[in-house]
């Protein structure tokens, strides 16, 4: 298992589209190994709720907090990132 840290941008943008039900959905379930950080603006205001993976470097955009367990499921459980949620804009060919 690898350890990761979840940024979840609640900067204005993000918080307006939902961003603090996807914070706390993330922390709802609680992953060893896993920081989860609710994050400042991210740079990409309008697409939110924004969230960030690291060190993988993994960007979801305009993230429903029904979304949240296939991303813990998936992707911080199991090393294997939810391709159909990915932001287009840094991972054009993943999508
Ligand atoms: S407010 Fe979330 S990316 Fe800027």
């Amino acid at each position: 298992m690898s350890t990761k840290t979840v940024l979840i941008c609640q900067s204005k943008a993000c918080r307006k589209l939902g961003a603090a039900k996807v914070l706390a959905a993330f922390l709802a379930y609680p992953v060893p190994g896993v920081t989860i950080i609710a994050s400042p603006c991210l740079g990409q205001c309008g697409n939110g709720p924004m969230v960030l993976i690291e060190p993988d470097r993994f960007w979801y955009d305009r993230v429903n907090p029904d979304e949240v367990p296939a991303v813990i499921e998936r992707h911080l459980k199991n090393d294997k990132p939810v391709l159909t949620m990915l932001y287009a804009k840094f991972h054009p060919k993943l999508k």
